[in-house]
């Protein structure tokens, strides 16, 4: 064993998220971002396949795609309330990844497995806004499974699929935590 690294430990210890509802300019730059990025990239992927890519939404592209899910939630005939809410989380956004799940055509990495690690870049891209010091938060919202919106607004290919939208911006309040799991009623120990 090496030595521990603390400062990590003490991170992954306290790490939250940042209410998406909350989050404010300043944003991350270009170069601030796309080292968060390469950090977020940095992820285990079986067989080298890369499944997963980032959209960057800025500001304009955010107007656009909230008054494109405000056409979809009319079409879709969405709850009110839940179209307001997805309407607001790109209106009222500054910044946000869409992490893309490209899953690649293998014989030995089945698409499963491929999926799991574009669900890992989220928390990785995650971690690596709040280790920042940004605020960040994964959400993803009944527009992320609609397939036109999905089409139309981000040209997604009809095998992609979103894993997540990261919010990223800054909060100016740590919020309270939230109650965390107790590992030991999730854990099972096979020692025999
Ligand atoms: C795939 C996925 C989708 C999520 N979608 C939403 C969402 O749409 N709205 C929301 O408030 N939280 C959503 N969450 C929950 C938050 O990202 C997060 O779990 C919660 O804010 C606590 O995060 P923390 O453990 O980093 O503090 C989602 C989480 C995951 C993994």
């Amino acid at each position: 064993m090496t030595n521990p690294n603390q400062d990590v430990l003490t991170f992954l210890k306290t790490r939250r998220s940042r209410s998406y509802k909350l989050l404010t300019l300043p944003i991350p730059d270009r170069d601030q971002l796309s080292r968060i990025l390469t950090i977020a990239a940095r992820t285990p992927d079986h067989g080298k396949l890369e499944p997963w890519r980032f959209i960057v939404l800025e500001k304009q592209s955010l107007t656009r795609l909230a008054a494109l899910i405000e056409t979809r939630a009319a079409a879709l005939e969405i709850d009110p309330e839940k179209a307001t809410k997805a309407i607001a989380a790109f209106a009222n956004a500054h910044l946000v990844v869409a992490v893309v799940s490209t899953p690649k055509p293998s014989d030995k990495v089945p698409e499963i497995e491929q999926t799991y690690s574009a669900g890992a870049v989220c928390l990785a891209l995650l971690n690596a806004a709040l280790a920042s010091g940004w605020g960040a938060n994964w959400i993803s919202g009944w527009p992320s499974h609609d397939r036109i919106f999905l089409r139309d607004g981000l040209t997604l290919q009809a095998h992609e699929n979103i894993a997540g939208f990261i919010h990223i911006g800054t909060s100016k309040i740590t919020p309270p935590d939230r109650p965390r799991p107790d590992i030991n009623a999730l854990t099972t120990w096979i020692s025999t």
